[in-house]
């Protein structure tokens, strides 16, 4: 009995003074769609609707779910739309669409894609939420930070420089302690992107571990659907066709598109009547749907994240499974280009193919840190924010009690 009572309090005292003193800061790295964009127009083109704003002061635009509905959508799609110059290799706005992306260092614009905070449009507002019941404070240890997602890795860069800071405030701000990036599917490649121009002595000075939550190391079949026929927006039902223009005009789609590195060069991932494609076929594909832009998009981003090389820091590694994932895309004369093709499926979580959600395991003998995964079979891309294990599961590192399990 004595034993027990002994016991019982050995370990509330334990469990108690853990929680106490360890708080790792958490930055939050969102995925493609993870962050708001704000917009304000004086547009000079004429827009699709004689009924669309040609002006107006900011406005949130992504995501605002009543410019998703039909004929409105066209609006959206239009100032959404991203224009290229293929002399200097950049993106534009439309000419009269200015963009911002706000809230940069907070978790407001991550916390749930649509500002009025609809518990459908939740983001990160759930591991938010649950670090906040345990002692943390939004905008000081919990810190966001959303990116321009329409662009390519390529465009980035005062985005990274950006970051840098942001990790080095918040280690100041919180009393010179280390960092626990938590990233969401594309978050994870411009993770491992930053950590790969970061010196040694840097990582082991600001960062503790990296949490990756359904990332898409070797990208997925589905940005190629995206980029040939166009694709639902996840969160609504919509006509692929009519956001087509704004996928295919995003670089970011491109710099998601399946690597060579993950499918083989003879294994066919869009079927059409004429003409098979493999992974070395985008330059023949892309011709063959008449947007050759999007091969440039895809050249200038393709070789910029080496995925096979380890981010040289304890990383995490959190991703769904068993969910019917585009695996390969059929289509016949009525339907390539314009119309959803028919869809063999692969395993992964219906969004990323499971191979390039384990491409984590490249890094596995090549750095000395642990590498953690936990597979969680039936759970989606986006369900998997909100999962109770995924919650529990974050928890546990950023508060250091995974280290003592
Ligand atoms: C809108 O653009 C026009 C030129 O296209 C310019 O003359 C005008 O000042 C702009 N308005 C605002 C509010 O910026
Ligand atoms: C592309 O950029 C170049 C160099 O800045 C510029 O001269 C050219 O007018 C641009 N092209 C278009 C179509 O805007
Ligand atoms: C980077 O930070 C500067 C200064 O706060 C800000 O003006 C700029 O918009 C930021 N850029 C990006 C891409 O986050
Ligand atoms: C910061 O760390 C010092 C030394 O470990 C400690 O005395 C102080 O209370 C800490 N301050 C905060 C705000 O946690
Ligand atoms: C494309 O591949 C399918 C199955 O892999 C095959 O049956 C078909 O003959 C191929 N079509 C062409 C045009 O090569
Ligand atoms: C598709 O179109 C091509 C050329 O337009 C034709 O040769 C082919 O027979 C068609 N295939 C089917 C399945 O209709």
């Amino acid at each position: 009995m004595n034993c027990h009572l002994f016991l019982l309090s050995f370990i509330y005292i334990f469990t108690g003074t853990n929680a106490a003193s360890v708080h790792y800061p958490v930055i939050f790295i969102p995925g493609d769609g993870g962050s708001q964009i704000w917009a304000r127009l004086n547009r000079t083109l004429p827009p699709p609707h004689f009924f669309c704003a040609r002006h107006s002061d900011w406005f949130e635009l992504w995501l605002d779910l009543r410019l998703i509905i039909p004929e409105v959508i066209d609006c959206f799609v239009d100032n959404m739309r991203l224009t290229y110059n293929e002399t200097t290799k950049k993106t534009s706005n439309l000419e009269g669409v200015e963009i911002q992306v706000p809230g940069f260092g907070e978790t407001s614009t991550i916390e749930y894609f649509d500002a009025s905070g609809f518990s459908y449009s939740s983001y990160f507002a759930p591991i938010v939420r649950s670090l906040v019941t345990l002692g943390y404070t939004r905008g000081v240890n919990l810190r966001g930070a959303p990116y321009d997602f329409r662009r390519g890795i390529d465009e980035q860069e005062e985005f990274f420089v950006n970051f840098t800071k942001l990790v080095q405030d918040t280690y100041e701000l919180n009393n010179q302690t280390k960092i626990v990036l938590v990233t969401h599917s594309m978050g994870g490649p411009f993770a491992l992107y930053w950590l790969h121009r970061q010196t040694e002595e840097f990582k082991t000075k600001y960062i503790r571990s990296m949490v990756n939550i359904a990332a898409p190391w070797g990208g997925a079949i589905k940005a190629l659907r995206l980029m040939i026929s166009g694709d639902n927006i996840d969160v609504y039902v919509v006509s692929p066709f009519r956001v087509r223009p704004y996928q295919r005009s995003a670089p970011s789609t491109a710099f998601v598109m399946p690597s060579v590195n993950f499918w083989n060069k003879d294994e066919v991932v869009v079927v059409t009547p004429q003409r098979n494609y493999t992974v070395n076929d985008y330059e023949a594909l892309f011709n063959d749907i008449q947007f050759p832009t999007g091969y440039a998009y895809w050249l200038n981003n393709k070789d910029l994240v080496q995925e096979q090389d380890p981010p040289k820091i304890e990383s995490h590694q959190i991703y769904g499974s068993q969910m019917p994932t585009p695996g390969v895309l059929l289509y016949d004369n009525r339907t390539f280009p314009d119309l959803p093709p028919v869809v063999l499926p692969d395993n992964g979580d219906g969004t990323v193919n499971i191979r390039s959600l384990l491409g984590f395991k490249h890094w596995e003998s090549k750095q000395n840190e642990d590498i953690h995964s936990l597979e969680i079979p039936g759970v989606e891309h986006l369900a998997i924010l909100k999962h109770p294990t995924t919650i529990n599961y974050v928890t546990q590192v950023v508060t250091g009690q995974f280290d003592k399990n």
